[in-house]
């Protein structure tokens, strides 16, 4: 049985009556098969599990898609279910924040200007107060995210470890398409032509992961990476692609590796990343 609760005071009631391991899964809405494999892998480690679905005003910018991000809390309290999730608390804008935007914000420091936070300017400031904030009000053991959003999940676990949060986090790996486009609640922008497109992504990851199997450096993995992409001929527009540290650590990258990349579809921006295997000599 799947419960449904939009107040934080309902939520602290079921919160206090779970015994035993509880694992959250924060999530925006418009579940996909991605997020019922985090809510399956929450499922065999915690004995309840609270999903959260709250599209976070705090982490869009002045032009991105807050009011375009779709809302679907009827299907996704279906996936829920599905996946055997014990609670659904999808709070209001004014639960979340009732004393209005907060003024305090968690810095998620260096790393939160990088990459995403490049392009998204204060985006890590809004996901990592909400996660904070969702933290504190379900008290999780578990917290469970998606490898998809690798920055992410490398900031929170770094947020998590910084200011002692006593939690573990578990880092779940990216549900593909068979043709390898990654799944996102943002591919349902996609039209046929620009889905079409949209597998340069995959495929430059896929040629970065095969030639570092080949046995190629850090330099030549990037160049069949960025080949694959088809770098300005591809119909996306590419915003980053680079090999770093599975850390996201400034510094020479050799051993275990972490492949990003980030493109424009039309209006729609995506992004995703695999894990690479590098010649530890480098
Ligand atoms: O990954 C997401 O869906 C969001 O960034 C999160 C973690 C739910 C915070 O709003």
């Amino acid at each position: 049985m799947t419960e449904l609760v939009h107040t934080r005071a309902d939520l602290a009631r079921f919160r206090s009556a779970y015994p035993g391991t509880v694992a959250v899964v924060m999530t925006m809405g418009a579940l996909h098969e991605g997020h019922e494999t985090l809510l399956r892998a929450a499922r065999e480690r915690a004995d309840h599990v609270i999903v959260t679905i709250f599209v976070n005003p705090l982490q869009f910018g002045p032009t991105e898609d807050f009011d375009r991000y779709p809302r679907t809390l009827e299907t996704d309290l279906e996936v829920c279910r599905r996946a055997g999730a014990d609670l659904v608390f999808a709070p209001a804008v004014a639960d979340m924040y009732p004393g209005g935007a907060p003024a305090v914000r968690v810095n998620p420091g260096p790393l939160g200007e990088d990459l995403e936070g490049a392009s998204r300017p204060g985006f890590f400031h809004g996901v990592l107060t909400v996660v904070l904030k969702l933290l504190q009000l379900t008290r999780p053991d578990l917290a469970f995210f998606g490898e998809k959003d690798y920055q992410q999940l490398t900031l929170v676990r770094r947020m998590c470890r910084d200011l002692d949060v006593p939690v573990e986090v578990v880092g779940v790996p990216t549900v593909r398409e068979r043709d390898g486009l990654a799944l996102s609640s943002r591919n349902r922008y996609l039209s046929t032509a620009e889905r079409a497109v949209a597998l340069s992504l995959s495929r430059a990851l896929a040629a970065g992961v095969a030639a570092a199997g080949e046995g190629h450096d850090a330099a030549a993995v990037l160049t069949a990476a960025q080949a694959a992409f088809g770098v300005g001929g591809s119909g996306a527009r590419l915003d980053y692609l680079v090999l770093t540290d599975p850390d996201l650590e400034p510094g020479p990258v050799r051993g275990p590796a972490r492949l990003l990349v980030a493109a424009w579809v039309g209006e729609t921006r995506l992004i995703d990343n695999a894990p690479v295997q590098l010649d530890p000599a480098g």
